[in-house]
């Protein structure tokens, strides 16, 4: 009898114990890790009450906007913060010269973070995941596709479906017999999805036709399994005898015999015509040793298939993000907006197509520039330090996780401005008039506006900076600037009362990717523009 109470006494609390053990290893490893990142005068890192297991992930998703919330930390508690998301933990950064110091300064102490477990069975060994030498060869191999001169080989692509869209509105409009009120951001979507399949695969995904391609199909599965929380902080997840496992592993089995095949057959046609030009980036990366003269070894059909894939997921919706934010913000400054038009009014009463060069369009290029200021399509950078750093005075252990949220560092008025989160595409027009229009070199977007070295400072940082700096950026920034002077064009674009267009963070995907929170609902009209 009395074994039997004992018994039941040490069942009846274990789950305290249990509890209170739970308890006293995470706040060890909440104490261990904030005490490793300091200053040389000895003040830690400020962190926000992390909650049981939890950590600050449950203000952030809990809150209205996720991206509003995640401002709060910063706001709260200055430009360095720590913030755990469950047990992992990552200094947050919205300091400039820290930023750089990362990605540019330092670099070489710096790699890419490693993302969750569906990601990197999606991108496998591509350059966008790999580190040390296997990336520097990759990203070698692949910077000959996105020199301007390659990006100029897709033009007629960026045209073509720029003008489906055109026509898709036109037939709406002309349908209702006067201006359509709809959500933009959809077919945008669909609109970049068709430039990347066309350019990357030479396949017609037929997003803008609503129709729903398979591979398509496939890929945006994929995606919607790798936001799943379970596969954000576990790796045995995906082993679990699930029907969506199941259905995974199923089609990343056919998406693969997909590009296997293609990648086959454009190997064999190319080997049997040797001289025929590329058609695409599969054909490009197959070329990848030619282009670039090199004795680097060429790419094998895994790593094209996982090339492809970071190209292509990373290839639409980022470009779709930032034409869509950039035409709702041109609607809501109806004078730049007009000086836009008569700018590219101008280009076309020149010109009856875009071929061969990019238009100039001084102030369409600012105007997208600040727009991917104001509305960064990827929520933040991220790295892992190899070795202890200092970085501003502040001691950086090795292992350490440094995230680089681009919405609040492009707010942050000490780098841009008394009045950062103004739309003032005019600021870069001022430093091009006030420095001349040297020839800018190296960085694409000082490029793009034709900024000399100098205003790299006052550049945001949405695509990355240094070394693994976005290799798509020359392709984006064409693609944008054609597509909107195609839109812009033809169509007037006004906003309503209670239209808004406000950013969220992506669910999940580590804060990879931020998308429009509600529908970005513009009314679109046909224009007369003069010929
Ligand atoms: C507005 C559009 C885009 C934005 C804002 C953007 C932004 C970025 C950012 C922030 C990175 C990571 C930099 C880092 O971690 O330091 C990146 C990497 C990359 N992007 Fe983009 N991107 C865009 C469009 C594209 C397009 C159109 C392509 C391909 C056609 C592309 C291909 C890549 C690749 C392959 C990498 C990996 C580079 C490396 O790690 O060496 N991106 N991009």
């Amino acid at each position: 009898m009395h074994a039997i109470s004992i018994i039941s006494i040490i069942i009846g609390l274990t789950p305290i114990f249990g509890w209170l053990l739970l308890r006293r290893w995470y706040f060890q490893i909440v104490d261990q890790s904030h005490l490793q990142v300091r200053r040389q005068d000895g003040q830690t890192v400020p962190l926000r009450n992390p909650k049981l297991l939890l950590g600050n992930l449950v203000e952030v998703y809990q809150a209205d906007n996720r991206l509003a919330a995640y401002h709060s930390f910063h706001e709260q508690l200055g430009e360095i913060v720590q913030i755990f998301w469950m047990w992992r933990h990552q200094i947050s950064i919205t300091n400039l010269p820290m930023a750089r110091h990362i990605l540019v300064g330092n670099q070489k102490n710096y790699q890419k973070f490693r993302p969750n477990i569906i990601i990197q069975k999606l991108y496998g060994t591509s350059v966008l995941t790999n580190n040390g030498v296997a990336w520097q060869r990759q990203r070698s191999l692949m910077q000959s596709l996105f020199t301007p001169q390659r990006v100029a080989q897709f033009y007629g692509t960026f045209v073509t479906c720029a003008q489906e869209l055109a026509e898709k509105w036109r037939s709406q409009i002309n349908a209702t017999v006067g201006p359509v009120h709809h959500n933009i951001y959809p077919d945008c979507n669909a609109l970049f999805l068709d430039i990347i399949g066309r350019s990357a695969l030479g396949t017609d995904f037929r997003a803008l036709q609503g129709d729903v391609d398979d591979t398509l199909a496939d890929i945006r599965f994929i995606l919607k399994q790798s936001n799943h929380p379970l596969h954000q902080f576990t790796t045995w997840w995906q082993y679990l005898p699930l029907p969506q496992n199941r259905q995974l592993a199923q089609t990343f089995q056919r998406i693969d015999q997909f590009l296997y095949k293609l990648i086959q057959q454009r190997r064999v046609a190319l080997q049997s015509q040797p001289c025929s030009p590329p058609e695409n980036l599969l054909d490009l990366l197959l070329q990848a040793t030619q282009l670039t003269e090199t004795d680097l070894q060429p790419f094998t059909d895994r790593e094209i298939r996982d090339n492809l894939f970071a190209i292509i997921v990373n290839g639409y919706e980022s470009v779709a993000t930032s034409v869509t934010f950039t035409l709702a913000l041109l609607a809501r400054h109806p004078e730049l907006l007009e000086q836009v038009q008569q700018e590219v009014d101008q280009f076309f009463q020149e010109h009856s197509v875009i071929s061969s060069y990019l238009p100039q369009l001084p102030t369409l290029r600012a105007a997208i520039v600040e727009s991917l200021r104001l509305y960064p399509p990827m929520a933040g950078l991220q790295r892992v330090s190899l070795q202890p750093d200092i970085v501003e005075g502040w001691t950086i252990p090795s292992n350490q996780v440094i995230g680089i949220p681009l919405h609040p560092l492009h707010l942050n008025s000490d780098y841009y401005g008394s009045d950062p989160d103004r739309f003032q595409p005019q600021r870069y027009l001022d430093l091009r008039q006030a420095t001349g229009d040297e020839k800018a070199r190296g960085c694409p977007l000082r490029t793009f506006l034709n900024q000399p070295q100098a205003q790299a400072e006052q550049l945001p940082l949405t695509f990355g900076d240094g070394a693994r700096r976005c290799l798509g950026e020359t392709f984006a920034l064409h693609e944008m600037t054609i597509v909107l002077a195609i839109l812009l064009h033809q169509f007037t674009f006004t906003v309503q009362a209670g239209d808004e267009a406000v950013m969220e963070l992506g669910k999940f995907g580590l804060f990879i990717s931020m998308v429009p929170k509600d529908a970005v609902n513009l009314t679109i009209g046909l224009r007369q523009p003069p010929s």
